[in-house]
């Protein structure tokens, strides 16, 4: 029988994985208070296989602005603190007692010029997934007086990850919120981007160090920046690149739009966004990726490398307990920790 491309080894830096299938980053809006609950080691774990790769929710490298709540963003995990450092260390414990690897993603919501709607639109998922992408306009600006804050607040992130046992942390620049929306070249306009990228790598490794980008917007200057930082990676030893695959006609098709970024980077890529089995077994079999992240089949497929494998059937998602559905009821595992497995 020939090999299911999605389900051959690979080896990831130091990282020898099983298979190809990754779980996607996938805010849940469970994490009560910005600290993670118990709730997610189950969730996390369920989804966790010996030599499988999962991908944190986005976890804020530092407190929200006062002024910068929107209910959007409610309990999301934070990981500036000691008691939520504490908090993920069992989280993590779970994954590796299953074999998995383990990497935060980590995001800052203020790297921008606070405005709710527009961070809003910038960073929901829900609003990126659900066809509009393409309304996602100009980048915010990092303040120049705010940059080296951010920087810092990033770096200290990545360290407080390592010590609560991830094995490496994914930095989220996608919808272009890293990027200065000022004018300039690719080297003025990438710099805050790069330096946190910098930053982080110095202080962790780059062989602990992931960055996810998306195209920005199909402008082609645009797509020159993500090109510009994605070849920067290669100096600084960065182990991934997680790139989501553009939609085309709002369809859940792959464009294959991102062949120029994989060229482009000498180390792991990744794609994701739109991914069914075959879709990923002909991106990882023509090699046009290294692995795959899969998002909503494996919000709501526990098992899905698998069901890959076995080619059964996929449960549906449901979207409207993507983000956190339960809070305050009796039930907090409705949509998160309760989606059947096969067997
Ligand atoms: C509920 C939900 C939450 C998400 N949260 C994040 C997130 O925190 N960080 C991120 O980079 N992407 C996030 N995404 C995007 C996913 O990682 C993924 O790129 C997207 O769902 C497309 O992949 P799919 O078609 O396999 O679902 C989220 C998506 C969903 C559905």
């Amino acid at each position: 029988m020939e090999p299911i491309p999605l389900l051959t080894p690979y080896k990831m830096g130091q990282f020898d994985l099983s298979h190809r299938v990754v779980l996607a980053p996938m805010t849940r809006q469970r994490a009560y208070g910005g600290v993670p609950q118990p709730h997610a080691a189950l969730y996390y774990s369920q989804r966790a296989t010996p030599g499988g790769l999962l991908i944190s929710e986005a976890t804020r490298v530092a407190p929200a602005r006062r002024d910068e709540e929107p209910t959007s963003f409610r309990d999301m995990p934070g990981i500036w603190a000691p008691e939520q450092v504490e908090a993920w260390r069992p989280v993590v414990d779970a994954v590796h007692a299953e074999g998995a690897v383990f990497f935060c993603q980590l995001w800052h919501a203020a790297a921008g010029n606070g405005d709710d709607a527009r961070e809003r639109q910038q960073v929901s998922p829900q609003m990126s997934y659900d066809g509009r992408r393409e309304e996602l306009t100009s980048p915010r600006r990092v303040a120049p007086e705010d940059a080296p804050g951010v920087v810092d607040a990033f770096r200290r992130a990545a360290r407080n990850a390592i010590d609560a046992g991830f094995d490496g942390v994914e930095l989220q620049g996608t919808n272009g919120y890293f990027v200065d929306g000022g004018g300039g070249g690719p080297e003025s306009r990438c710099r805050f981007a790069l330096e946190v990228v910098e930053t982080v790598a110095r202080e962790i490794g780059g062989h602990r160090l992931g960055l996810r980008l998306d195209q920005f917007t199909a402008e082609p200057e645009e797509h020159a920046l993500a090109l510009h930082v994605v070849s920067r990676l290669n100096d600084l030893g960065v182990l991934y690149c997680h790139m989501i695959e553009p939609k085309v006609d709002g369809r859940r098709r792959v464009s294959r739009r991102l062949l120029p970024y994989r060229e482009a980077f000498g180390g792991t890529f990744i794609a994701s966004g739109g991914y069914g089995r075959e879709e990923g077994d002909a991106a990882v079999g023509e090699g046009y990726a290294d692995l795959v992240a899969y998002g909503r089949l494996f919000l709501a497929n526990p098992d899905l490398p698998r069901r890959f494998e076995l080619g059964a059937p996929l449960n549906d998602c449901v979207s409207a307990t993507f983000y956190g559905a339960g809070v305050g009821s009796a039930h907090p595992a409705v949509g998160y920790t309760d989606y059947p497995f096969l067997d």
